[in-house]
């Protein structure tokens, strides 16, 4: 099971932060950009997130909870990520969008909001690198775990087993801690925000996780 963490819940000295993150026990960076539209709260714009990530080193794992998804995909493409996720309940055209990604070279991850049922995405299952299943409602970081996301990553890794030209890895999103994580042990990757960064020792945190 691999770490993609979350620097949405740093609140001071982000930048030294994110590289003390970024050299911690992590498998991916965590990026998680907020338009104010599709999600009430904004993040970073593709300016501010280059300087605040320079000199980090771990691939990008970019989610985008925005309304606009071409914009963001061309803005965030620039980074040479590997994933970029767009949010299945902000796209019109899912699989115009999902060659878009391609087209840049970029693996695709379709995210599912809590209210949003699996058998909504099944259509593009054999389409994408990644499906990221949110157990939390996307906006902010520090809320709890919903707990129907465990059904929803179980039922993805029954049809991934079950049809050999599936080829997604699953990702968890939001409320992940220590407890949390025994309700995710069929995810291939889980994201981790405050569990890590609240505290003043992001190993100590991510050693707890593995
Ligand atoms: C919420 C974000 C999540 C969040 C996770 O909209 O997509 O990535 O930052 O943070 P925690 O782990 O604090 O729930
Ligand atoms: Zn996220």
């Amino acid at each position: 099971m691999k770490i993609s963490a979350s620097f949405l819940s740093i609140k001071d000295n982000l930048k030294e932060n994110i590289l003390v993150l970024d050299q911690s026990n992590i498998d991916y960076l965590h990026l998680d950009i907020m338009d104010g539209k599709f999600v009430s709260n904004k993040t970073w714009d593709i300016e501010t997130i280059k300087k605040l990530l320079t000199g980090t080193n771990r691939p990008k794992d970019v989610h985008l909870m925005v309304s606009d998804v071409k914009t963001y995909i061309d803005d965030f493409s620039t980074l040479n990520p590997d994933y970029i996720t767009i949010h299945f309940e902000a796209v019109d055209d899912i699989e115009e969008m999902i060659n878009y990604i391609k087209s840049k070279h970029i693996k695709v991850g379709l995210s599912i909001k809590p209210n949003t049922d699996i058998v909504s995405i099944i259509p593009y299952l054999s389409l994408i690198d990644l499906v990221l299943i949110m157990s939390v409602e996307p906006g902010k970081g520090g809320q709890d775990f919903i707990e129907s996301a465990s059904s929803k990553i179980n039922i993805l890794k029954e049809l991934r087993d079950e049809n050999n030209y599936y080829h997604y890895v699953i990702e968890v999103d939001g409320g992940i801690n220590d407890e949390t994580i025994n309700l995710c042990r069929n995810a291939d990757i889980i994201v981790v925000g405050s569990y890590i960064t609240k505290s003043d020792n992001y190993n100590e945190q991510i050693n707890k996780l593995k």
